[in-house]
C-alpha cells in the first residue's frame, strides 16, 4: 500500500485533498493520469451496462435530494456507527472493530459505544434563521428510486429492467483511512434491476455472476477476486454478498450484490403519498417492483487495480494494467532530442496517434529511462524513432509486459495497436 501511494503522489494518480493546507482526512484529488485512469474505467462500466445490455439505462441525479428521501430510506434512523473512545487518548474506534475492551492504539480504557450519524448535513438558503437542512447523498441508489417512475413514463421499458448511475455519494465516516478505500467523499457505480418478485432469485445469481465476470474481465490476477456472503443481513434481505479483492492488505470489499426486495419502493411509496406500483401492461396485474442492486465503489475498484497491476521485475517497477484501463495507450520518443529530422518524424507520428489512442511524448533522458518511466504508469507500447527510421520507414515497438521490440511499418502502426490493445 505505502508503494502505491507513493506511485499515486509521485506520478499524478491521486493526490492528498486540500495538500498546501495541511489536508483533509477522507479527501482526494485525482491528477493528470489518475483521472484518465478513472475515466477510462466508468467510461467501461457504463458501456458495458448500457451497451450491452438493451433493457438498462442510465441517469445522473442531484447529490443533494428532498431531506425526507433519507427518512423513507432509513438513513435518518439507522445509518449510525456505535463509537467507543480511549478515555486516556481521545482516539475513537468503531465499536465493531474492537477486539478486546481496550484502546488498540495506547491501551487505555474505553467508553460506552455512542451512536452516530453518518449522513453529512447540509443547510441550504443563505438567510440566517430561514436555512433548511439537508444532507449530501448517503449512497447514490436513491435517486435511482426516485426517479424510477419517470424513466418507466419516459421509455418503452419493461419489466425486467435496469436504470445505472455513477456518481458521489459523502458519509461522515467515522475511521476514514486507509487511502482511497474509506474516504468521506467517494464515487459508486450502482445498477438497481427492477423484477417481478417471483424473479428475484434468479435475477439476483444472475447478476451476482454477470458482475464478478466483469470484474475478471479487467483485473491482471482474476485469481484474486472472490465471493464473500453476508450472514448478517437488513431486515429487508434475503441475500447479499460481496465481491472482494482478496489480495488487499486492507479492507476486501469492492462491490454488493444486494437483495433489497419491495423496501425502497415501498418505502418511498408511503412517504412521499405517490403509488409507485408497476402495471404490467398484458395482464393488468399492479404490483410494487423488486430489487436487486449493484452497488460498488469507483474509488476502490482503481486502488485495488493499482494494487494488482503492481509489480517489481529487477531494477524497473510496472503497473501491467488493463490496456483499455491504463492512462496511456502509447508513448513516441524521438532516439535523440537534439536530431531535428528524428524530432520531426517523431512529432509526426505523435500527432498521428494521438487522434485515436491515448498517447503521450517523451524525450527526457535515455530511452532505457524512458521505458521505466513508462512502465511505472503502464503505458502498454513505447515506439522509438531512430536513424533506421529515416531510411526504412519503421520504428521500433516495445511491448510493456514482454519488453519485447519489434519492427513496425509507420503506415502498418495503427493496425498493430488496435489489433495488440483490442479496442
Ligand atoms: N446502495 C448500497 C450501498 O451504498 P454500500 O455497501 O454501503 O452499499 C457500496 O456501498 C460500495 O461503495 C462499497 O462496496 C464500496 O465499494 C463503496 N464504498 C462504501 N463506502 C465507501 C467509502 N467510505 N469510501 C470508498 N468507497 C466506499
Amino acid at each position: 500500500m505505502d508503494k502505491i501511494i507513493s506511485l499515486c503522489k509521485r506520478r499524478g494518480f491521486v493526490f492528498p485533498g486540500s495538500e498546501i493546507y495541511g489536508g483533509l482526512q477522507g479527501f482526494y484529488d485525482f491528477g493528470p493520469l489518475g483521472v484518465e485512469m478513472k475515466n477510462n474505467l466508468k467510461k467501461l462500466w457504463w458501456n458495458w451496462m448500457t451497451k450491452e445490455h438493451d433493457n438498462i439505462v442510465g441517469i445522473d441525479g442531484a447529490i443533494i435530494t428532498n431531506p425526507k428521501v433519507w427518512e423513507a430510506s432509513g438513513h435518518v434512523k439507522s445509518f449510525v456507527d456505535p463509537l467507543v473512545e480511549c478515555k486516556k487518548c481521545h482516539h475513537r474506534f468503531k465499536a465493531d472493530d474492537i477486539i478486546e475492551q481496550k484502546c488498540p492504539d495506547c491501551g487505555g480504557p474505553l467508553t460506552e459505544p455512542k451512536v452516530f450519524n453518518i449522513l453529512v448535513p447540509t443547510q441550504l438558503g443563505i438567510i440566517e434563521g430561514e436555512k433548511t437542512n439537508a444532507y449530501l447523498r448517503g449512497e447514490a441508489c436513491q435517486t435511482i428510486y426516485l426517479n424510477y417512475k419517470n424513466v418507466l413514463d419516459t421509455t418503452r421499458l419493461k419489466i425486467p429492467f435496469g436504470i445505472c448511475q455513477i456518481g458521489k455519494a459523502f458519509r461522515n465516516e467515522v475511521t476514514p483511512g486507509n487511502f482511497l478505500f474509506r474516504q468521506r467523499e467517494f464515487e459508486q457505480w450502482d445498477l438497481q434491476w427492477f423484477c417481478r418478485p417471483e424473479e428475484m432469485e434468479r435475477w439476483f445469481e444472475y447478476w451476482k455472476e454477470e458482475r464478478m465476470n466483469w470484474y475478471k474481465s479487467i483485473f491482471t490476477h482474476p485469481e484474486n477476486l472472490g465471493f464473500y456472503k453476508h450472514e448478517k443481513l437488513a431486515h429487508y434481505a434475503k441475500k447479499a454478498f460481496d465481491i472482494e479483492y482478496t489480495a488487499s492488505p486492507i479492507g476486501k470489499e469492492m462491490e454488493g450484490i444486494h437483495w433489497r426486495g419491495d423496501w425502497d419502493l415501498s418505502g418511498h411509496s408511503k412517504y412521499s403519498g405517490q403509488d409507485l406500483s408497476y402495471t404490467d401492461s398484458e395482464t393488468n396485474e399492479k404490483f410494487i417492483p423488486n430489487i436487486v442492486e449493484t452497488s460498488g465503489g469507483v474509488d476502490r475498484t482503481f486502488l485495488f487495480l493499482l494494487l494488482d497491476a503492481y509489480a517489481e521485475e529487477g531494477e524497473r517497477i510496472v503497473l501491467k494494467l488493463n490496456p483499455k484501463i491504463a492512462p496511456y495507450k502509447v508513448a513516441v520518443f524521438p532516439l535523440l532530442k537534439n536530431k531535428p529530422q528524428l524530432v520531426e518524424l517523431a512529432k509526426k507520428i505523435y500527432g498521428d496517434l494521438r487522434k485515436d489512442f491515448a498517447t503521450v511524448w517523451d524525450d527526457r533522458g535515455n530511452v532505457g529511462k524512458r521505458y521505466y518511466s513508462q512502465d511505472e504508469i503502464g503505458t502498454p507500447f513505447c515506439i522509438t524513432v531512430d536513424f533506421d527510421s529515416l531510411e526504412d520507414g519503421a520504428v521500433t515497438v516495445r511491448d510493456r509486459d514482454t519488453m519485447k521490440q519489434e519492427r513496425i511499418q509507420i503506415s502498418n502502426l495503427k493496425s498493430f495497436l488496435n489489433q495488440k490493445l483490442n479496442f
